[in-house]
Protein backbone atom coordinates (compact mmCIF):
# COMPACT_ATOMS: atom_id res chain seq x y z
CA UNK A 1 0.00 0.00 0.00
CA UNK A 2 1.47 3.61 -1.10
CA UNK A 3 0.60 6.71 1.05
CA UNK A 4 -1.82 7.94 -0.85
CA UNK A 5 -3.33 4.70 -0.69
CA UNK A 6 -3.59 4.61 2.59
CA UNK A 7 -4.67 8.14 3.29
CA UNK A 8 -7.35 7.56 1.03
CA UNK A 9 -8.46 4.38 2.72
CA UNK A 10 -8.34 6.65 6.41
CA UNK A 11 -10.15 9.51 5.29
CA UNK A 12 -13.20 7.41 3.67
CA UNK A 13 -13.28 4.99 7.19
CA UNK A 14 -13.10 8.55 9.17
CA UNK A 15 -16.79 9.35 6.42
CA UNK A 16 -18.00 6.25 7.10
CA UNK A 17 -18.00 5.53 10.12
CA UNK A 18 -19.36 9.44 10.79
CA UNK A 19 -22.60 8.30 8.34
CA UNK A 20 -23.19 5.45 10.43
CA UNK A 21 -23.04 7.49 13.97
CA UNK A 22 -25.63 9.76 12.29
CA UNK A 23 -27.79 6.78 11.16
CA UNK A 24 -28.02 5.05 14.45
CA UNK A 25 -28.59 8.65 16.69
CA UNK A 26 -31.32 8.86 14.18
CA UNK A 27 -32.98 5.35 14.02
CA UNK A 28 -32.40 5.64 18.22
CA UNK A 29 -33.32 9.31 18.82
CA UNK A 30 -36.53 9.32 16.27
CA UNK A 31 -39.46 7.49 17.70
CA UNK A 32 -41.86 9.51 15.23
CA UNK A 33 -41.61 12.32 13.03
CA UNK A 34 -45.54 12.36 13.82
CA UNK A 35 -44.67 12.99 17.92
CA UNK A 36 -42.72 16.09 19.19
CA UNK A 37 -40.97 16.10 22.62
CA UNK A 38 -44.15 16.17 24.87
CA UNK A 39 -46.06 13.54 23.01
CA UNK A 40 -48.23 15.90 21.24
CA UNK A 41 -48.90 13.97 18.02
CA UNK A 42 -49.72 15.56 14.53
CA UNK A 43 -51.33 14.69 11.18
CA UNK A 44 -49.22 13.39 8.58
CA UNK A 45 -49.83 15.15 5.53
CA UNK A 46 -50.49 13.99 2.27
CA UNK A 47 -50.75 9.67 4.06
CA UNK A 48 -53.13 8.94 0.88
CA UNK A 49 -50.38 9.23 -1.64
CA UNK A 50 -48.17 7.94 0.50
CA UNK A 51 -48.89 4.83 3.18
CA UNK A 52 -50.62 1.60 2.57
CA UNK A 53 -54.43 1.27 2.72
CA UNK A 54 -55.16 -1.33 5.32
CA UNK A 55 -58.90 -1.76 4.51
CA UNK A 56 -62.14 0.53 4.89
CA UNK A 57 -65.57 0.01 6.84
CA UNK A 58 -68.63 1.28 5.91
CA UNK A 59 -70.75 2.52 8.88
CA UNK A 60 -74.52 3.02 7.01
CA UNK A 61 -76.29 5.48 9.15
CA UNK A 62 -75.32 8.03 12.40
CA UNK A 63 -72.74 10.20 13.00
CA UNK A 64 -70.26 8.38 11.75
CA UNK A 65 -71.95 7.35 8.53
CA UNK A 66 -69.67 6.91 4.96
CA UNK A 67 -66.45 5.24 4.68
CA UNK A 68 -63.86 4.50 7.14
CA UNK A 69 -60.55 4.58 5.32
CA UNK A 70 -57.60 3.04 7.66
CA UNK A 71 -53.99 3.94 6.45
CA UNK A 72 -50.62 2.95 7.74
CA UNK A 73 -46.60 2.68 6.69
CA UNK A 74 -45.40 0.26 4.48
CA UNK A 75 -42.58 -0.52 7.19
CA UNK A 76 -45.55 -1.06 9.73
CA UNK A 77 -47.10 -3.84 7.37
CA UNK A 78 -44.00 -5.42 6.59
CA UNK A 79 -43.26 -5.30 10.67
CA UNK A 80 -46.52 -7.07 11.27
CA UNK A 81 -46.27 -9.62 9.00
CA UNK A 82 -42.57 -10.72 9.99
CA UNK A 83 -43.54 -10.09 13.73
CA UNK A 84 -47.43 -10.89 14.64
CA UNK A 85 -47.79 -7.08 15.80
CA UNK A 86 -47.50 -3.55 15.42
CA UNK A 87 -43.85 -2.69 15.69
CA UNK A 88 -42.90 0.73 17.87
CA UNK A 89 -43.46 4.00 16.42
CA UNK A 90 -46.28 2.08 14.01
CA UNK A 91 -49.29 4.81 12.68
CA UNK A 92 -52.60 3.98 12.26
CA UNK A 93 -54.48 6.72 10.25
CA UNK A 94 -58.27 6.08 9.73
CA UNK A 95 -60.63 8.67 7.95
CA UNK A 96 -63.78 9.20 7.87
CA UNK A 97 -65.42 10.09 4.20
CA UNK A 98 -69.03 10.93 3.91
CA UNK A 99 -70.51 8.81 1.22
CA UNK A 100 -73.28 9.07 -1.81
CA UNK A 101 -75.00 6.21 -3.79
CA UNK A 102 -76.48 5.64 -7.33
CA UNK A 103 -77.29 2.98 -9.43
CA UNK A 104 -74.21 1.58 -11.63
CA UNK A 105 -73.64 -0.75 -14.40
CA UNK A 106 -72.74 -2.91 -11.22
CA UNK A 107 -75.22 -3.13 -9.21
CA UNK A 108 -78.36 -0.42 -7.63
CA UNK A 109 -77.72 1.99 -4.78
CA UNK A 110 -73.99 1.69 -5.45
CA UNK A 111 -72.06 3.29 -2.46
CA UNK A 112 -68.78 5.32 -2.71
CA UNK A 113 -66.59 7.81 -0.77
CA UNK A 114 -67.26 11.40 -1.98
CA UNK A 115 -65.22 14.61 -1.20
CA UNK A 116 -66.47 15.09 1.85
CA UNK A 117 -64.05 14.59 4.83
CA UNK A 118 -65.28 14.36 8.43
CA UNK A 119 -62.41 13.75 10.56
CA UNK A 120 -58.92 11.58 11.05
CA UNK A 121 -58.41 9.31 14.10
CA UNK A 122 -54.63 8.45 14.42
CA UNK A 123 -52.59 5.38 16.90
CA UNK A 124 -49.03 5.99 17.25
CA UNK A 125 -47.60 2.14 19.02
CA UNK A 126 -45.42 3.05 21.81
CA UNK A 127 -43.97 -0.27 23.40
CA UNK A 128 -42.26 1.75 26.23
CA UNK A 129 -44.53 4.07 27.79
CA UNK A 130 -43.27 7.44 26.76
CA UNK A 131 -45.42 9.54 27.58
CA UNK A 132 -46.62 8.67 31.49
CA UNK A 133 -48.00 12.56 32.07
CA UNK A 134 -49.93 13.13 28.95
CA UNK A 135 -53.39 12.22 29.09
CA UNK A 136 -53.40 11.30 25.16
CA UNK A 137 -50.81 8.14 25.66
CA UNK A 138 -51.04 4.90 27.45
CA UNK A 139 -52.42 1.17 26.95
CA UNK A 140 -49.24 1.27 24.49
CA UNK A 141 -50.33 3.65 22.48
CA UNK A 142 -50.58 7.80 21.44
CA UNK A 143 -54.50 8.70 20.45
CA UNK A 144 -55.19 11.58 18.63
CA UNK A 145 -58.49 13.46 16.87
CA UNK A 146 -58.30 15.58 13.89
CA UNK A 147 -61.38 17.48 12.70
CA UNK A 148 -61.40 19.18 8.93
CA UNK A 149 -60.62 22.71 10.42
CA UNK A 150 -57.78 22.09 12.02
CA UNK A 151 -55.28 19.57 10.95
CA UNK A 152 -52.24 20.46 13.36
CA UNK A 153 -54.27 20.38 17.19
CA UNK A 154 -54.92 17.27 18.77
CA UNK A 155 -58.87 17.87 20.01
CA UNK A 156 -59.38 14.30 21.94
CA UNK A 157 -58.73 15.61 25.54
CA UNK A 158 -58.29 12.27 27.36
CA UNK A 159 -58.01 8.78 25.71
CA UNK A 160 -59.57 6.67 28.24
CA UNK A 161 -62.61 8.60 27.76
CA UNK A 162 -62.58 9.43 24.05
CA UNK A 163 -61.00 6.50 22.74
CA UNK A 164 -60.73 3.33 25.34
CA UNK A 165 -64.47 2.37 25.72
CA UNK A 166 -65.15 2.15 22.26
CA UNK A 167 -61.63 -0.13 21.56
CA UNK A 168 -62.68 -1.96 24.50
CA UNK A 169 -64.17 -4.84 22.01
CA UNK A 170 -60.90 -4.93 20.48
CA UNK A 171 -59.01 -4.97 23.58
CA UNK A 172 -57.13 -8.50 23.35
CA UNK A 173 -55.88 -7.77 19.76
CA UNK A 174 -53.88 -4.26 21.18
CA UNK A 175 -57.06 -2.33 20.68
CA UNK A 176 -57.04 -2.55 16.99
CA UNK A 177 -60.01 -4.04 15.24
CA UNK A 178 -57.60 -6.13 13.46
CA UNK A 179 -60.14 -8.09 11.71
CA UNK A 180 -60.80 -5.15 8.78
CA UNK A 181 -57.17 -5.41 8.02
CA UNK A 182 -56.38 -8.70 5.75
CA UNK A 183 -53.35 -6.82 4.10
CA UNK A 184 -51.49 -7.06 7.78
CA UNK A 185 -51.45 -10.92 7.35
CA UNK A 186 -51.77 -11.82 4.18
CA UNK A 187 -51.38 -10.69 0.46
C1 LIG B 1 -68.01 5.37 18.98
C2 LIG B 1 -66.96 4.41 19.27
C3 LIG B 1 -65.53 4.84 19.01
C4 LIG B 1 -64.84 5.91 19.54
C5 LIG B 1 -65.35 6.98 20.49
C6 LIG B 1 -63.47 5.81 19.04
N1 LIG B 1 -63.35 4.73 18.19
FE1 LIG B 1 -61.74 4.28 17.05
N2 LIG B 1 -62.79 2.81 16.15
C7 LIG B 1 -64.04 2.37 16.52
C8 LIG B 1 -64.44 1.24 15.70
C9 LIG B 1 -65.72 0.41 15.85
C10 LIG B 1 -63.39 1.05 14.77
C11 LIG B 1 -63.33 0.05 13.62
C12 LIG B 1 -64.63 0.01 12.81
C13 LIG B 1 -65.10 1.34 12.26
O1 LIG B 1 -64.31 2.25 11.97
O2 LIG B 1 -66.32 1.47 12.10
C14 LIG B 1 -62.37 2.05 15.10
C15 LIG B 1 -61.15 2.15 14.44
C16 LIG B 1 -60.15 3.04 14.77
C17 LIG B 1 -58.88 3.15 14.10
C18 LIG B 1 -58.39 2.24 13.00
C19 LIG B 1 -57.63 1.09 13.66
C20 LIG B 1 -58.54 0.12 14.39
O3 LIG B 1 -58.51 0.10 15.64
O4 LIG B 1 -59.28 -0.61 13.73
C21 LIG B 1 -58.19 4.15 14.72
C22 LIG B 1 -56.80 4.64 14.34
C23 LIG B 1 -59.02 4.66 15.77
N3 LIG B 1 -60.22 3.97 15.77
C24 LIG B 1 -58.62 5.63 16.66
C25 LIG B 1 -59.45 6.17 17.64
C26 LIG B 1 -59.05 7.24 18.52
C27 LIG B 1 -57.68 7.87 18.55
C28 LIG B 1 -60.14 7.55 19.29
C29 LIG B 1 -60.27 8.63 20.32
C30 LIG B 1 -59.87 9.96 19.95
C31 LIG B 1 -61.21 6.65 18.88
N4 LIG B 1 -60.73 5.81 17.89
C32 LIG B 1 -62.48 6.68 19.37
C33 LIG B 1 -64.84 2.92 17.49
C34 LIG B 1 -64.56 4.09 18.17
Amino acid sequence: MNKLTSIYLTVSIFLLSGLNNTYAENSEFEFSKFVDDNGVISLPKDFRKTMTHLGSWFVPTGDASGFHDVYTRQVDVNAYRKEGKFQDGAIIIKELRASSSADYSTGANVSFSNASIKQWFVMIKDSTNRFPNNKNWGSGWGWALFKTGNHNINVSMDYKNDCLGCHFPAKNNDWVYIEGYPTLTKQ
